[in-house]
């Protein structure tokens, strides 16, 4: 697609859907490396993703920001991209939203360090804008390797991004809410909720995120 009619469709937030070529980790070096990603060992994906410069995020990051906590966890979050404070500190979900998701957290009986927490995208967008399509594409196969290597019983997407990336559709975050899912291809249960940086916005939308942790926590008594 021409990049002015991309644009035009980017600005109004209508998601760019393209063909599938090889982007990110899967375009590594050699044809033997590009499946490599979905073989790796922990340690080899952190050194992969610190490494990476398969889009034009790697040029404006302080760091990647790989994801933290109990890598046998039942539940794993997932969140949109690394904001400032992440950049900074190399970790998912430390600045005021991530005080609030382990607040959110707290209230549900889980300690921050009982979860896994990742992102869709592991380098910062500038500005904190909206991920590209194609940058999402780049970091697809080291997230589905997290979550390979987790195997959580439920994960917890949190904003409409990370759902919409994870559930690979474009229904309104409202809409996916309230509902279990499965992660496409796997059976991983997925559960959406609002984004706590929302939420510190619209403080009123709580007590469905509340619920939304509910759901998600009878998702995983029910899988035990
Ligand atoms: N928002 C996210 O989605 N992820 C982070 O790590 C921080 C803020």
């Amino acid at each position: 697609m021409e990049g002015r009619k991309r644009q035009y469709l980017e600005a109004m937030g209508i998601p760019v859907w393209t063909q599938r070529r090889r982007a990110g980790p899967e375009a590594a070096e050699s044809p033997g490396e590009r499946d490599s990603v979905a073989q790796m060992d922990w340690s080899a994906l952190a050194t992969a993703v610190a490494a990476c410069t398969a889009c034009e995020l790697h040029r404006t990051r302080t760091q990647t920001v790989f994801g933290t906590g109990d890598v046998q966890a039942q539940w794993m979050v997932i969140g949109e991209a690394p904001g400032a404070d992440e950049d900074r500190q190399g970790e998912p979900f430390v600045g005021r939203a991530g005080r609030l998701l382990n607040a959110m957290l707290h209230a549900i009986g889980l300690q921050r360090e009982q979860v896994y927490i990742a992102n869709i995208l592991k380098c910062r967008p500038p500005n904190n804008r909206d991920p590209r399509f194609e940058e999402v594409e780049c970091c697809e196969p080291f997230l589905q390797r997290q979550i390979q290597l987790v195997e959580p019983r439920v994960i917890l997407a949190v904003g409409r991004i990370a759902a919409q990336s994870l559930l690979k559709t474009v229904t309104p975050i409202g809409q996916l809410r309230g509902q279990r899912h499965r992660l496409p291809g796997c059976q991983i249960p997925v559960v959406v909720t609002y984004h706590p940086a929302y939420l510190l916005r619209s403080p009123q939308q709580k007590r469905r995120a509340w619920e939304d942790l509910c759901l998600a926590r009878s998702v995983v008594e029910d899988s035990g």
